[in-house]
């Protein structure tokens, strides 16, 4: 899907996607199963057929070991992401260790605001930095006082686009020799081979409105030995990993959701597209304008991180807005205050230039013969401000 209803480019889907054609249909259809999947009669059990199909389609798809990993639905990756690193150090602490929580300046702040969360047990937080590409700085992974640790590694940046390989999560794995947690939310349909999880890492997590899904709901494949104690305690539903009667639409549309998008993507027209998409800007921006991270030839194929010196993101971002193309100020926080981006920070950006980025990310069902007219009014709001 290139445009959005009223003739508007939606070129912000890294924040979050429409919902699939499929599961829109399903839901407007309303046949779906209201019940409980704990529930044991007939109305309860077509409901948890409908959770268990969409269980067996994730490690079908994702090459993943039932008798290895466990999975679990929660509300999207902020709480997946949550449950994983205190369900960790909690455990260690109960064990009476005291870890290292390994994490990046780039991570998503539901990865980076658990500093202080794991201080209070007493474990160590340790960053580190990402070099002016957005890649890890290699050598500046060492190991910290503890013998236990856990790493976020995110495997595509949500600002960026930049893609950290999976097999550099296995070499700081074995560096560290701790377990490795991969932030996978923005990999579905943005890479090439998004499916091909390395079982040797220990947790991935996803969350389904990135990839055509419903909002409120996400999924995390953990490793069985993965040291955890639950954060959601309750009834005991997913094998108590989370508790909670399951969101079971939300559930299910992640299977029709991902049925989709594999049917429909094209990655060889979403790399066109970007290529395009990033040489037009390039002319037109010329010296006024850098794109985060080009040259480096581990970025997706959906994400462009412009940074204007000179010109506000919020103020770019409007004026786009105004002329019906809608792309985020990376930076932006919930509270719509603009903020220095850590991601561009991190990359070497100053602090003012670092509240100079605008992201575009675009569908990865994007064709490129509606690029023409998205670069003419893209043009026109651009020549304002260069
Ligand atoms: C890389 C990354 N991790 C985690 C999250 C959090 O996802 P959710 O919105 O499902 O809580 C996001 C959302 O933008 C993200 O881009």
């Amino acid at each position: 899907m290139a445009k959005s209803i009223s003739n508007r480019y939606y070129l912000d889907y890294n924040a979050t996607s429409p919902l699939a054609e499929s599961v829109q249909d399903w839901i407007s259809k309303g046949d779906f199963s209201f019940g409980n999947p704990s529930s044991a009669h007939t109305t309860g059990k077509r409901a948890k057929k409908l959770v268990n199909e969409t269980r067996d389609y994730l490690f079908n798809l994702f090459g993943l070991n039932e008798n290895e990993f466990h999975l679990f639905f929660h509300s999207g990756a902020s709480e997946g992401i949550n449950t994983l690193v205190r369900g960790y150090f909690l455990n260690q602490f109960k064990n009476k260790n005291q870890a290292n929580y390994y994490f990046f300046q780039t991570d998503h702040s539901c990865v980076f605001n658990q500093q202080d969360e794991v201080k209070v047990f007493e474990h160590r937080p340790q960053i580190f930095p990402v070099d002016q590409y957005g890649m890890p700085k290699m050598d500046s992974i060492s190991k910290g006082e503890c013998d236990q640790g856990l790493l976020n590694f995110t495997w595509v940046n949500n600002e960026s686009g930049v893609v950290w390989p999976l097999y550099k999560a296995v070499e700081m794995k074995e560096k560290l020799g701790c377990s490795v947690h991969v932030d996978a939310v923005q990999s579905i349909g943005k890479i090439r081979d998004w499916n091909k999880l390395d079982s040797d890492l220990d947790a991935y997590t996803f969350s389904a409105h990135k990839f055509g899904g419903m909002k409120g709901i996400g999924f995390t494949f953990m490793k069985k030995t993965y040291p955890f104690e639950c954060f959601v305690r309750g009834g005991g539903q997913q094998e108590a990993l989370r508790s909670g009667t399951e969101n079971v639409m939300g559930i299910y549309s992640i299977k029709l959701a991902l049925e989709e998008l594999n049917q429909k993507q094209n990655l060889d027209e979403s790399e066109k597209v970007h290529n395009e998409f990033e040489n037009w800007l390039q002319n037109k921006v010329g010296q006024k304008g850098i794109i985060a991270g080009i040259g480096n030839v581990s970025r997706n194929l959906t994400t462009t991180y412009l940074v204007l010196p000179g010109n506000s993101s919020d103020i770019v971002m409007t004026a786009l807005d105004l002329s019906g193309i809608e792309v985020s100020a990376g930076s932006a926080c919930s509270s719509g205050v603009l903020k220095p981006s850590r991601i561009l920070l991190g990359m070497g950006f100053d602090e003012k230039q670092a509240k100079e980025g605008i992201r575009f990310s675009f569908s990865p069902l994007f064709k490129s013969e509606d690029l023409p007219s998205l670069f003419e009014k893209l043009g026109k709001v651009l020549d304002r401000y260069l």
